[in-house]
């Protein structure tokens, strides 16, 4: 990776900023070596052995052979990283056998019904995921899922199609895996959703989707060479936040990673959105959102900086009335941009990958997840628990009770 965290910057943070946190910053640095728990994503190899990413290949390409579709059912954390790199990942266009379909983000009838009626006339395989195994929009989906399989198939062909991944022994899908007997994968207890990318929660439905997450895993891996420039990143955004600038617009140009943005929004906003602090992530699709957000970020309120995740190679092709390639063009209006926007009090921070392959997202996603951890030390909240989110979840299962 690169990263220029200077040239749309400048002048917008001073010595004495930095001076403020740098002490701080090589403190919380430290803890990634230390052992904690809580950091355990960081400490690579330790809970996904190579026996177990063998038995998850095997197991996926037992499944793909039986399918025309593969449901993923699962919410927040436990789905959003799957769909960020399977996006990144796929090509735009192409009939997949298996198809993969997200179910459970949402309580929609309208859709369900729609695909329940979409899959009729196919062979359908389902990979469940929850932490806790409880959360009741995947629960719902999941046994409305389940009781048209029993009708659809016989008990012997169910199991074979459903493949549970969970942490809590005493959650409703860990009740239903051991009732009927479906094959299950783990999630560590210490991991939380929006940081369990290296974990089957995302790496199975990865290799459902014929991701090559041995090399995913490797980038992650190699991807720890940048906890530096993670906690610089880390730092510039605290004091971003000092200076008024409250919401972070996560800028791209390539709309394949679009739903890892989407992935980024939920780690920083969940991580550090505590105790009435944080930074709101919003997301900006360039150059669409130029004809329009664009206005407010150029003249409007300026309480917002731009993280912009850029891809230095892609494929392209020659745009003869510029005599440059279209990639090119895209890079010079991504520098023109930033130059515009600084000009506009709207300071970026420029993050690039190589490319876009699965080496290369793993190097990102690493480098996301130990910067948001960082961020979330600097506003001295807990980055690992969402309590927020479990008040919601409690206030819903009370209100249900009581129907
Ligand atoms: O990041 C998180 O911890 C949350 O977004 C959870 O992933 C989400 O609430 C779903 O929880 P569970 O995996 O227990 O179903």
């Amino acid at each position: 990776m690169e990263f220029d965290f200077n040239t749309y910057v400048k002048k917008m943070v001073s010595k004495e900023d930095i001076d403020q946190y740098s002490k701080e910053l090589e403190n919380i640095k430290k803890k990634f070596s230390q052992g904690y728990p809580e950091l355990c994503w960081y400490d690579m190899g330790k809970y996904v052995d190579n026996q177990e990413l063998k038995r998850m290949i095997q197991q996926a390409d037992d499944l793909k052979r039986i399918s025309d579709v593969i449901l993923i059912i699962g919410i927040g954390g436990s789905s959003m990283g799957a769909q960020a790199t399977i996006q990144a990942l796929s090509p735009y266009f192409r009939r997949r056998r298996p198809e993969i379909i997200f179910v459970g983000n949402d309580l929609s009838s309208e859709y369900l019904i729609d695909l329940q009626n979409y899959l009729r006339e196919k062979d359908v395989s389902i990979h469940v995921v929850s932490k806790s195994g409880n959360t009741m929009e995947v629960i719902t989906v999941f046994e409305l899922f389940q009781s048209w399989m029993y009708k659809k198939y016989s008990t012997e062909e169910v199991k074979r199609r459903i493949v549970v991944t969970t942490s809590s022994y005493d959650g409703k899908l860990m009740y239903y895996a051991t009732k009927y007997g479906y094959e299950k994968f783990h999630i560590p207890n210490v991991i939380s959703g929006r940081y369990s990318l290296f974990t089957p929660a995302t790496l199975f439905s990865m290799a459902l989707a014929d991701i090559d997450i041995i090399s995913f895993l490797r980038g992650a891996k190699e991807g720890r060479i940048y906890l530096n420039q993670a906690g610089i990143y880390a730092m510039l955004r605290r004091i971003f936040f000092d200076h008024g600038k409250v919401i972070e617009g996560f800028a791209i140009y390539e709309p394949k990673l679009s739903k890892m943005v989407e992935w980024t929004k939920q780690l920083f906003a969940e991580s550090e959105g505590k105790n009435e602090k944080g930074i709101l992530p919003v997301k900006l699709i360039y150059t669409r959102d130029l004809h329009s957000l664009g206005q407010f970020i150029q003249e409007g309120n300026p309480i917002l900086f731009e993280s912009t995740i850029s891809i230095m190679k892609t494929r392209t092709f020659q745009v003869e009335k510029y005599q440059e390639t279209l990639s090119n063009i895209n890079h010079i209006i991504e520098k023109s941009v930033c130059q515009a926007h600084l000009d506009a009090k709207c300071p970026t921070l420029l993050m690039k990958i190589e490319e876009l392959d699965a080496y290369h997202l793993g190097e990102l996603a690493m480098f996301f997840m130990m910067s948001a951890a960082m961020s979330s030390y600097l506003f001295h909240v807990n980055p690992f628990d969402q309590p927020g989110v479990t008040k919601y979840k409690e206030i819903v299962g009370k209100n249900l009770r009581s129907i």
